[in-house]
C-alpha cells in the first residue's frame, strides 16, 4: 500500500482539494483509496460528510490501517507535526513567497520522497507562468487554476462526480498526477531535473 501525505508549510494552497481529487482519481484508475483527515479543521471530513463516495474519509488516524491501495493524509499547514508515508506531495502557489517558505521548511521532510506541486497556476499571468515553468523544469508538477475545483467542493463532490464545464480537463490533470505518483514517475522526473 502506498502512503502519501499532502503537506505544505503554507495554508490554503490546495492540500485538501488535492487529497480528495487524487482519491477520486485513484478510484477512476481502478484503485481503492482512503483519505485520512489529520487537520484539526477537518475540512475533508466536512466536505464529504454523509455523501456517497468512491473512497472513504477517516477523521484522524484510524487505529488499524484500513485495507486499500493508497492512503492520502490531509495535513495541517504546520512544521511541528509528524508527516506520514514515504511520499510527500507539497502544494504551493506560483509565487516567490510560497517557494521560499517551502524551501525553508523542506528539511522537515528531507528523508522522504517529495513531489512539489505548483497549484492553481493562472496561465494568463506572465509572471506566474514563468515561475511555474521554472519549477516544472526542476521536477515540479503543475496544476492549473480552475474554478471547477472549488465549485465541485462546494457541492460536496470531486471533479470526477460532475460534468460541469471544466471538469473533464481537471479530471485529466488529476489522473496524470495520480499516475505519476502511483507509478513513481515523479521520482524519475526529480532525478532527471537534479542531474
Ligand atoms: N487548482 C485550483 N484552481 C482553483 N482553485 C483551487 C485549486 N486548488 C485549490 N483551489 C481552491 O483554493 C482554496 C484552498 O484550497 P484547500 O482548502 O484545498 O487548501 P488547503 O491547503 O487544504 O488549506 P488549509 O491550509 O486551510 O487546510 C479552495 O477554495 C479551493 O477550492
Ligand atoms: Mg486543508
Amino acid at each position: 500500500m502506498k502512503r502519501v501525505s499532502l503537506w505544505s508549510p503554507k495554508g490554503g494552497v490546495g492540500k485538501t482539494t488535492l487529497a480528495l481529487n487524487l482519491a477520486a482519481a485513484a478510484y477512476a484508475s481502478g484503485k481503492k483509496a482512503i483519505v485520512c483527515d489529520l487537520d484539526p479543521q477537518q475540512s475533508a471530513v466536512d466536505v464529504f460528510n454523509d455523501k456517497q463516495l468512491s473512497f472513504s474519509v477517516f477523521k484522524g488516524m484510524p487505529p488499524v490501517t484500513p485495507y486499500g491501495d493508497i492512503i492520502f493524509y490531509d495535513l495541517p499547514p504546520r512544521v511541528d507535526i509528524q508527516i506520514e508515508g514515504d511520499l510527500v506531495v507539497v502544494p504551493m502557489r506560483a509565487c516567490v513567497l510560497d517557494i521560499r517558505a517551502v524551501n525553508k521548511s523542506i528539511r522537515h521532510v528531507r528523508h522522504k520522497q517529495i513531489l512539489k506541486c505548483v497549484n492553481a497556476v493562472d496561465v494568463r499571468r506572465h509572471d506566474e507562468r514563468m515561475l511555474a515553468m521554472r519549477m516544472y523544469s526542476e521536477g515540479a508538477f503543475l496544476i492549473k487554476d480552475r474554478s471547477i475545483y472549488s465549485r465541485a467542493i462546494s457541492m460536496g463532490k470531486t471533479v470526477f462526480d460532475t460534468d460541469l464545464y471544466g471538469a473533464n480537463e481537471a479530471r485529466k490533470e488529476m489522473l496524470r498526477l495520480f499516475e505519476s505518483l502511483y507509478s513513481g514517475l515523479h521520482a524519475e522526473a526529480s532525478r532527471v531535473a537534479k542531474s
